[in-house]
């Protein structure tokens, strides 16, 4: 592992800082494991939380209706819904596209009269959040559906060739950080084993939620690769091998990050 090692030191070099710490490396732990004490007291304290407005306002929206439609109207109490979030990604019927929760929001968005709506839009943000927030506590739980173990066994297996392929001009593969470096600190982060137990997250360097589409485009870029653009395939066969991986995890709710 001498070159992943000398690999993260120029990563750290380009980065800035690069200070030893006392961090776990466990790899079943969730995001939260991670975060320093201010963060973690922030994200507890359910009014000053910046997390509490977004909840808010996607528990708001739920309920919201637009002409005649709202999304509790095709769905009832969003309570109902909390098995939901857990079981995303998934094949849409036909076994085409593999869908996350955000993808499902987007198309329901259209229901409800916002056809325009897109992946990182704030309402749809907050709609995740809301849905991640009654799913807080359930495990993941990301199978494929009958009739589509062959198509879903291919894009994990290919999710789990992109976990383990060098990209960039860092030349990394996301196994070099979230495997093999857990607990290693990067610029002001510490590296987790990148389990997607936190999502949607709200980030203190974004200043707004995203999604963990976002958050993966972000780990191209931290490695000097050509970002995927949002929603392409090769993001979803990814979430799908990390929620795989995850799977009986139980889910954070929407997280604070750095
Ligand atoms: C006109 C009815 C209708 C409305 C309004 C609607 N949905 Fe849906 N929703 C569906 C249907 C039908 C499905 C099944 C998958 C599909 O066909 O897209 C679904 C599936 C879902 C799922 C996945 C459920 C599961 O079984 O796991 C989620 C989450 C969801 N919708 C969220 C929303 C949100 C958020 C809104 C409001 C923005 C909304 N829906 C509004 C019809 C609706
Ligand atoms: C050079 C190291 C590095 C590489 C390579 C890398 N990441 Fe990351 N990643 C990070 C850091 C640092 C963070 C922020 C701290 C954390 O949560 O681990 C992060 C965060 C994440 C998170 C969010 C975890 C959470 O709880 O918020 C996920 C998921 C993730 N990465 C997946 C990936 C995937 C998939 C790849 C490969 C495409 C990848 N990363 C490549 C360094 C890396």
């Amino acid at each position: 592992m001498k070159a992943v090692r000398l690999a993260l030191a120029l990563v750290a070099a380009a980065c800035g800082v690069a200070t030893a710490a006392d961090w776990p490396s466990d790899n079943k732990l969730n995001g939260n494991a991670f975060l320093p004490p201010g963060l973690q007291k922030l994200q507890a304290d359910p009014i000053g939380s910046p997390v509490a407005l977004w909840l808010e306002r996607g528990l708001a929206l739920w309920s919201e209706r637009t002409g005649t439609a709202s999304c509790q109207g095709c769905h009832g109490a969003i309570e109902s819904m909390k098995a939901a979030a857990p079981a995303f990604p998934r094949l849409a019927p036909g076994g085409q596209s593999l869908v996350n929760l955000e993808d499902q929001i987007v198309t329901c968005r259209g229901r409800t009269g916002h056809p325009e709506a897109k992946l990182e839009d704030e309402d749809v943000l907050a709609l995740s959040a809301a849905l991640h927030h009654v799913a807080k506590g359930m495990p993941i739980s990301v199978r494929p559906a009958a009739g589509q173990e062959a198509q879903w066994q291919a894009r994990l297996g290919h999710g789990a060739q992109l976990f383990a392929t060098r990209i960039g001009r860092i030349n990394l593969a996301c196994v070099h950080c979230h495997e093999q470096s857990i607990g290693k600190q990067m610029r002001a982060d510490v590296i987790s084993p990148g389990n997607p137990t936190g999502f949607p997250i709200y980030r203190m360097s974004w200043q707004r939620p995203g999604s963990i589409d976002r958050r993966l485009r972000a780990c191209y870029s931290g490695v000097q690769a050509v970002l995927p653009p949002a929603g392409a395939p090769e993001l979803r066969d990814l979430e799908l091998y990390l929620k795989v991986r995850a799977n009986g995890m139980p889910l954070d709710g929407p997280s604070i990050r750095r």
